[in-house]
């Protein structure tokens, strides 16, 4: 069987992009299937810091096909900054590269939209957006009416249909705002439809049937690695709503994300930071507003990837991340980012909530009794090594060693692997991994040829 995903289990920004970039080289495709420019990657490669939003970290080694499936909504100036960043670093995109024509695009209506309404959500606490028109766009995309996707630009009713969504956004979008210039900018048609002609001449050559290519490679037993984008504790249908994204972010995204079957994914492996983070408004349970957190945010250099801002940083949560593990269907575990944790007294692991008196260990289905969910906490020693240049779990501390299990324990299933540091090679596999195969090769290749 050829698949296997890769699925952030908290709050985003799990370090998924190191465990992608390791994992490229086992895999032929490499698909992104939801959200959008709202997500950042970091990965190191060679020495050299890359970052990407919409392109899968996959385009810096030779021999790899990138697919952007439809699931995913493309801002094209986004797209293009990438593709000429890439390409300016030396990256040749090329045939590489393919997006669906099935995308929905990201216009400058939706990002005015979304920075319009994320202060007015559910009683004042506002969502915290990227504002990168995320919501707007797939809100769009299911209401249908004012939507339009990649392959539309190659229509030849392409300039009537901007030129009717432009007049109907300008008047829907006027009654929202207080009117001013500064909250709802002017869209003038004629300018928008001449950017978007620019941009779809130069995004033609990576405009593809994605759907059908990744159908017939499965069916000829090509190797695909879907990457996850956010994490399952975003995603719309199943994460903490309303302070969620606006894709289906968990496992249960794929299939509907990139159109290809969850019957074709074989290995599932859900990600989880050694500790929580999450960026923008929701509930944390387990967040510390203290020396705790500051260690957490400056060891674990917690700031975003896209819009910079400072993550709030908490304790492991156990019960969100087993409801996320059995919800994405992973069957085994990363832990990243476990180095940070290093020079901590003790630290501490929820493994229920109290809520209203009762004892829960069930992830709350409603936000406002997670917002009353009072962690219950089990305390284990910390350590107090710096871990960056271990390479084996015997090399661990036996503290270090003993946390790792526990996650383990408490999500029910197997750590396959551990992270000590960005760089690809502080990476450790678990030998104990169940299963047989193992998650990685034992001496990842160079980035790139
Ligand atoms: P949106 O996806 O921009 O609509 O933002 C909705 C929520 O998801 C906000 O709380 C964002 O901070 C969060 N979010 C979106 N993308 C990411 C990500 O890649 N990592 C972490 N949080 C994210």
């Amino acid at each position: 069987m050829p698949g296997t995903c890769v699925i952030g289990l908290q709050w985003g920004d799990e370090a998924k992009g190191k465990l992608v970039d390791i994992l490229t080289e086992q895999h032929d495709i490499v698909v992104r299937y939801q959200g959008g420019a709202n997500a950042g990657h970091t990965v190191v490669s060679g020495g050299e810091t890359w970052k990407l939003s919409l392109i899968p970290s996959g385009i810096l080694r030779d021999g790899v096909t990138c697919v952007v499936t439809g699931g995913v909504v493309l801002d094209p100036t986004a797209a293009l900054r990438e593709i000429d960043m890439l390409e300016g670093r030396g990256v040749r995109v090329g045939s590489k590269l393919l997006l669906s024509d099935r995308t929905h695009l990201v216009f400058p209506w939706h990002v005015a939209e979304d920075r319009l309404l994320d202060g007015s959500v559910s009683g004042g606490e506002a969502i915290g957006t990227t504002g990168r028109g995320i919501g707007p766009c797939y809100r769009d995309k299911v209401g249908r009416a004012l939507a339009i996707r990649l392959g539309d630009l190659y229509r030849p009713d392409f300039p009537d249909r901007l030129r009717h969504v432009v007049a109907l956004k300008q008047r829907l979008l006027g009654g929202v705002g207080d009117g001013s210039a500064a909250t709802l900018p002017e869209f003038d048609a004629d300018s928008i439809l001449a950017d978007t002609r620019r941009m779809a001449a130069r995004l033609e050559p990576y405009v593809a049937d994605t759907t059908a290519f990744l159908l017939d490679a499965v069916e000829a037993g090509r190797r695909l690695l879907f990457e996850g984008a956010q994490g399952t504790l975003l995603d719309v249908d199943h994460g903490t709503y309303p302070y969620v994204t606006s894709s289906n972010s968990s496992g249960l995204g794929v299939g509907t994300g990139s159109g290809v079957p969850g019957r074709w994914i074989d290995r599932s492996i859900g990600v989880v930071k050694a500790y929580s983070t999450r960026v923008g408004g929701g509930p944390l349970p387990t967040e510390q507003d203290n020396a705790v957190g500051i260690h957490l945010r400056e060891r674990g250099n917690e700031y975003g990837t896209v819009t910079q801002r400072p993550r709030r940083c908490g304790w492991f949560d156990a019960v969100a991340a087993r409801y996320a593990a059995r919800l994405s269907g992973v069957d085994q575990l990363a832990v990243m980012l476990l180095d940070v944790l290093g020079g901590l007294d003790e630290l501490r692991i929820c493994i229920a909530y109290e809520i209203d008196g009762r004892t829960v260990t069930n992830f709350p289905s409603h936000v406002d009794d997670l917002r009353r969910a009072q962690p219950v906490y089990e305390t284990l020693p910390g350590w107090p090594e710096d871990l960056a240049g271990v390479r084996t779990m015997a090399g661990l501390p036996a503290a270090a060693r003993r946390y790792i299990e526990r996650i383990g324990g408490l999500l029910g299933r197997p750590v396959s692997i551990v992270s000590v540091g960005p760089d690809r090679a502080q990476t450790i596999p678990c030998d104990h991994h169940e299963g047989g195969q193992r998650p990685w090769p034992r001496h990842p290749a160079p980035a790139r040829a």
